[in-house]
């Protein structure tokens, strides 16, 4: 019930009656929305959110709606709220499944007696909550914050893979760190989180066959400082986490190069039989596995079967970049071993736009990160796209020349370069059908620490998060650069850090 009606019901005098007005509140908050929404459309009255919010589920199966109603629940108690679950579908918030949308596409009604969000699929319904609980972190501190302007909102994704890279094997990021990350990009409709997790630099995967990779291989990190692993079982956990905030996590070990710490931990993997140091500086290109070993190809069968068990979403990463020291033939011999692995346990391979020089088909899907050379090579024998350009999707690139942390090879990436570009736009001549999406990436050779990864996370990471979710036609930076005035409030509000040279 809402505060104006509460309101109402207790007055008991006619003239007093009279004087009872609703509180106003003008929607400013929706032309705020990051990603911006396709349409929205204001109407008149509102609705007043009570500290205590009734919830009801239509097409929800028992257990979605009780994991939804977790997972929003913890969500809308961290701004102050209490979710209450109604049976009756008439609460303050109901959640319907609507089998002629997309399962991500929601509409989103705020009418005077309610709020209705309608989807395809949970998917959906959990990223019209987002926008709903986005509305309420942006109106927060200003007159009537908990209250709604009536509205429609209809939205859905310009692509079906939005995501985030973490690289965990540079500097190891603990369990509660990544999950903290997942709960900043799930507000930004963020449904990817990709984790570089094996480099010469470190190995961060249990695999219970080949225990040496983490009891060694996970030793050490960038700098000589201690690294670390996840069990499979803080693994299967963090998946299961991110899962129920409508995120899947795409595990990527890189190979053939990218590889020195497996080489470090089995000696029988190295082609001359000698393990090499655990390295901890930050040049690439320097490692392989070995093509002419029977061993290779046990090693890399164990690890990717023991990943796909831990993988309930449907891409897992090979890698595949920078092998400088693998010749072409082995290259190809060991990249196309693991594309055919991937895909014979069910799932779809995604590597590094070098896989062009391999078996790539409609089954495959290529990163472009460097070359569009390699990317035309790929989309001409089928494959999908990932297009994320070292150049505008790098996150560990300086933002200019005064940027403490980060690299540079590839440029300084100011917060208008991570966002005034279009994934389509990039390589000539591809059909927008096989772009699956974009992906922000954050490299950690100079991340070492939490506050290091939000400065160079936040805020460009929202500007990708819009790319991936709202239309190129709708878009613009001066749009972008407005809104983001309003986020980096918010983001102060919920305390995380960002870098400040905007201001
Ligand atoms: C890469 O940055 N080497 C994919």
């Amino acid at each position: 019930m809402s505060i104006a009606r509460n309101l109402c019901l207790s007055l008991f005098s006619a003239l007093m009656l009279a004087a009872c007005s609703q509180p106003k509140q003008d929607g400013s908050a929706y032309e705020a929305l990051m990603p911006m929404a396709e349409t929205i459309l204001l109407k008149e009255g509102v609705f007043a959110l009570e500290e205590s919010i009734t919830i009801g589920f239509e097409g929800f199966s028992v257990e979605a709606s009780e994991s939804f109603i977790k997972v929003i629940g913890d969500q809308a108690l961290a701004q102050g709220f209490a979710v209450v679950k109604e049976e009756a579908i008439k609460s303050d918030l109901s959640f319907s499944i609507e089998p002629n949308l997309e399962p991500e596409q929601y509409v989103l009604e705020i009418g005077t007696e309610g709020i209705d969000i309608k989807a395809g699929a949970a998917s959906g319904a959990y990223f019209g909550w987002q926008t709903l609980r986005q509305i309420l972190l942006l109106q927060e501190g200003q007159p009537n914050a908990n209250v709604l302007r009536a509205a429609e909102i209809s939205d859905k994704p310009a692509y079906e893979y939005r995501s985030v890279m973490l690289d965990v094997a540079r500097h190891f990021f603990e369990p509660e760190v990544v999950k903290q990350l997942i709960d900043q990009l799930t507000l930004y409709k963020v449904n990817t989180l990709h984790l570089h997790l094996s480099d010469d630099q470190g190995w961060r995967i249990e695999i219970k066959k080949w225990p040496n990779l983490t009891a060694h291989g996970g030793l050490t990190e960038v700098g000589g400082t201690d690294g670390g692993y996840f069990t499979q079982e803080q693994y299967n956990d963090l998946v299961a986490y991110a899962k129920s905030r409508f995120i899947d996590v795409v595990p990527e070990i890189d190979l053939p190069g990218h590889t020195n710490a497996a080489l470090s931990s089995y000696p029988e993997l190295n082609c001359d039989g000698i393990a090499p140091e655990l390295y901890t500086g930050i040049e690439v290109g320097f490692s392989t596995l070995c093509a002419d070993k029977e061993i290779t190809y046990t090693f890399l069968n164990d690890v990717f079967e023991e990943l796909a068990a831990m993988t309930p979403g449907p891409y897992i990463h090979i890698g595949g970049d920078e092998s400088h020291v693998t010749s072409e033939e082995d290259y190809v011999k060991l990249v196309d071993f693991a594309l055919d692995k991937v895909r014979s346990l069910g799932k779809t391979p995604v590597g590094w736009d070098e896989i062009a020089h391999g078996a790539v088909d409609q089954t495959t899907v290529s990163q472009y990160w460097a070359s569009q050379e390699n990317t035309e090579k790929a989309y001409k024998k089928g494959a999908k796209l990932i297009i994320s350009p070292a150049i505008h999707a790098y996150l560990d690139m300086k933002y200019d020349s005064l940027t403490p942390i980060g690299l540079k090879w590839a440029g300084y990436l100011s917060i208008d370069k991570a966002y005034d570009w279009s994934p389509d736009a990039l390589v000539e001549g591809v059909s927008a059908d096989q772009i699956i999406g974009t992906e922000a990436l954050l490299w950690t050779e100079t991340v070492a620490t939490v506050s290091d990864i939000q400065y160079l996370m936040f805020p460009r990471v929202l500007g990708i998060a819009e790319i991936a979710w709202s239309k190129k036609e709708k878009r613009s930076l001066a749009s972008y650069k407005a809104r983001l005035e309003s986020h980096l409030k918010l983001l102060d509000r919920l305390q995380i850090g960002y870098y400040k040279g905007l201001e």
